[in-house]
Parts: structure tokens; sequence; C-alpha cells
């Protein structure tokens, strides 16, 4: 490789506590176009090489302090990653002395008084092994940095993904919510009771104990309960005063008419729409509409579904009728208990009464002159 075509440039670290194989060495490796650091202990040659570092290590085994093989072992643990060969110069060929070196990690020996040819092959060799290692840990570093480009591109690919599925999503839920204020707002001009009604719904939904899946989809289907207003004429639904029987039972046909728009849809919010707006006027006692449905007969999100409507209802103004008082619509959810109401359920609204309050308290009605185009939040 193009690199080690030139192993005769680098710089060597030459450890050794005399002076005159410092200098020996220095000029011989010179000679041979090397640059040359000179380090006289193991401590100044650890400082050299944390702050220049080296492409090969001469190091003299015996020294005062820090031995080389302390120096070895410290470059191993404290270089990792970085290849920097160690070549150990021994004052005698001792067998044991090298066993320990081997250990310490040294990558080759020579023994003073060392030949001066086989020294520079061996450091050539040294340089040409570091220059390879350095390239392969480049290769490496510049892999990394490919795969963590791509990786994040493709994070950024995800999150936008999951940025439009969430737009859909809530595009979806808008859409709901808006039809279903087609249908409501002819009565409910503020438009809030649909925020607080379907609220209500998970409230309860989460107190016995639904998983949050659900909850946040009977909040999302729950705002349809009353699209069969659509095919109530208006003067029925707006007028002012008390219903006859039979303008009553005409308007009874809402939970009819709002099932009929709803139901055949494999989408779960819809099915689950289907039913609340079917069964959100049944009573637990059989008193209710349409069908007369008893107790657990009635499907749980339109027993659900009631509780909230009618305490919203109660409490808001109507065309027919002013807004309630708090208390007196709270006394009514009471003793409908058992009556309208599915009385577990009613205990959990009670239970969970501080919550419903913070919503009634968040989704006030405010005059609002123009329903359409108010903002969803
Ligand atoms: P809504 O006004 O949203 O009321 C929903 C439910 O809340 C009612 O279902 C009822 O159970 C309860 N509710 C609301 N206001 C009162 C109230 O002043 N007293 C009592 N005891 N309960 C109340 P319901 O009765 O089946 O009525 C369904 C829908 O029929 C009502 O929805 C409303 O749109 C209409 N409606 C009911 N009664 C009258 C009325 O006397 N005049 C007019 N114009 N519309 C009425
Ligand atoms: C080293 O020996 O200095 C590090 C390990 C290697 O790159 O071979
Ligand atoms: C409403 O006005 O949305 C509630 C009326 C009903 O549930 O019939
Ligand atoms: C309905 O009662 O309107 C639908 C049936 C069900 O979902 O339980
Ligand atoms: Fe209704
Ligand atoms: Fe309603």
């Amino acid at each position: 490789m193009e690199i080690a075509s030139r192993p005769e440039t680098g710089r060597i670290l030459v450890v050794d506590d005399e002076a005159m194989m410092r200098r020996l060495l220095e000029k011989l490796l010179r000679m041979e176009g090397y640059e040359v650091a000179l380090a006289s202990s193991g401590e100044q040659a650890l400082a050299e090489l944390s702050k220049h570092g080296a492409d090969t290590v001469l190091l003299d085994m015996r020294m005062p302090g820090m031995t080389g093989l302390d120096v070895c072992r410290q470059i191993r643990a404290h270089r990792r990653g970085l290849h920097t060969p160690v070549v150990f110069i021994t004052a005698v060929n001792d067998r044991e002395l090298r066993r320990r070196g081997m250990e310490a990690g040294a990558d080759d020996f020579l023994s003073k008084p060392f030949d001066e040819v086989e020294l520079l092959a061996r450091i050539r060799n040294c340089v040409r092994v570091k220059r390879y290692y350095d390239n392969l840990a480049q290769q490496k570093e510049q892999l990394e940095l490919a795969v963590n480009e791509r990786t994040a591109a493709l994070n950024d690919a995800i999150a936008r993904l999951t940025q439009s599925q969430l737009d859909l999503r809530n595009s979806q839920e808008e859409t709901i919510y808006r039809l279903s204020r087609a249908a409501e707002f002819r009565d409910d001009e503020t438009g809030q009771h649909l925020q607080r009604m379907s609220r209500y719904c998970q409230i309860i939904a989460r107190h016995i104990g639904l998983d949050e899946v659900t909850c946040e989809l009977l909040r999302i289907a729950s705002p349809m309960h009353d699209v069969g207003k659509l095919g109530i004429p208006d003067r029925i639904l707006l007028k002012p005063g008390r219903l006859t029987p039979d303008e009553f039972t005409i308007m009874k046909g809402h939970a009819e008419i709002g099932y009929r728009i709803l139901v055949g849809s494999d989408a779960t919010p819809l099915k689950m729409a289907a039913t609340i707006a079917h069964t959100h006027h049944e009573k637990w006692d059989g008193n209710g509409y349409p069908r007369g449905l008893k107790g657990e007969e009635i499907p749980l999100f339109g027993r659900i579904a009631a509780i909230a409507d009618v305490f919203d209802a109660l409490t808001s103004a109507r065309p027919y009728k002013p807004a309630w008082l708090l208390d007196d619509a709270l006394q009514l959810m009471r003793t409908s208990r058992g009556t309208h109401f599915d009385p577990t359920l009613i205990d959990v609204f009670f239970a969970a009464l501080p919550e419903v309050l913070a919503i009634r308290e968040r989704f006030v009605d405010a005059p609002a002159p123009h329903p359409v185009g108010e903002q969803h939040p």
C-alpha cells in the first residue's frame, strides 16, 4: 500500500537510561531518515508518547525506576486501539526476561550489542505494521462514520414517517370531530359539549382499568354519539320549549339514525362509535331507547357514554332549557344510580369527579357567535 512504500519515514521513540546508547541509536536512526524522540526514563517515555505518539518504541529493559516491562504494560493498557509497536533492547540474551517481555506485549527483541542492519530491518518492519494497523483503524473509523450517517438518515426517515402517520391520525381524528360537530352545532353552538363529553368518557374508561389505547379510542369515537341529530328537523331539535310526545318520538330516532350512519365499517373507532350512537340513551333499568336494553345487555361503551352525555347535557344550556347548577346536576346523577345509570359506573364517575370537574373548567362554554371554524384543541 502507498504508505508502506516509504517505510523509512516515521517517528521512533528511544527509551534508554544510558546517554551513550540514546545518542548512538539517535544517530543511526536519523541517518536512515527517521524522526527521533528520546527519553531517559519510563516516566519520560510515557509522557512523550501521550503527547506526540510514536511509530515504534525502542525500549531498554533494565532501567532504574520504571522498568521497560512496566512501560510496555502501560503502553498496552493505555494505548489500546492505537497500535504502538514495542521493540525491547536487552543487554543479555536473557530468555526469562524475553518471555516476560512477550507477556507484557512486546513486538520484537534486540540484544545489546546490536547489529545495525538487523535493528533497522526490525524497525522498518514495525513501522510498516504500524502503518498497516493505522490504515485499518482509519478505514474502520470511516466505515463507522458512514454507518452512523446511514443510521441517522434511517432514523430521520422513520421519524418523518411516524410524524406523517401522526398527522394522518390527527387529521382522521379532526375529520371525525368536525363531522360530529356538523350534527351537534345546531343545538350546541360552542361545540364544547363534545370536547367535555368525550374526555369524561375517557376518564371513566381509565378509572375502570381499560387499556390506554381503548381509552383513547373511546375519546375519539364518543363525539359521534349524536350524529343522528343530522336527521332531526330544526323545528324539533331547536324547539325552545318542551317536546310533545310525538316530537319526542321523532327526536328519539337520532340514536337509530346515528347507528345506521356509522354501522358497517371495519375501522375500530367507527365500530365503537356505531355502538355508542345506538346505545347512549339506553337505561340500566330498561326504560331507555331505542331498544329498551337492560343492565349489561347495554354495551359498556354505551353505558359510559350515557353518564358522560347526560352530565354534560344537564350542565349545558340547550335551546329548550338553561344550564343546570352543578350541584343540581350531580344530585340527579346520584339519584339516577341504578335507574338510568350503571351503578358501578356511577360510583366510578363520582370517584373520578375531580378529574371530570377539571375538564369542565378547561372547556367552558364561551359565547361563540360563529360556531363553525372555531379551533379544535
Ligand atoms: P340533550 O339536550 O343533549 O340531552 C341529552 C340527555 O341528557 C337527555 O336525553 C336527558 O337524558 C338528559 N337531559 C338533558 N337535559 C335534561 C333536563 O333538563 N332534565 C333531565 N331530567 N334530563 C336532561 P333525552 O331526554 O333522551 O333527550 C335526547 C335529546 O332530545 C336531547 O339531547 C335534546 O336534543 C332533545 N330533547 C330532549 N328533551 C327536549 C325538549 O324538551 N325540548 C327540545 N327542544 N329538545 C329536547
Ligand atoms: C497495540 O498493540 O498497541 C494495540 C492493538 C493493535 O492495534 O494491534
Ligand atoms: C348532545 O346534545 O350532544 C347530547 C344529546 C343526546 O345525547 O341526545
Ligand atoms: C349496538 O348495540 O348498537 C351494537 C352492538 C354492540 O356493539 O354490542
Ligand atoms: Fe343523544
Ligand atoms: Fe350528546
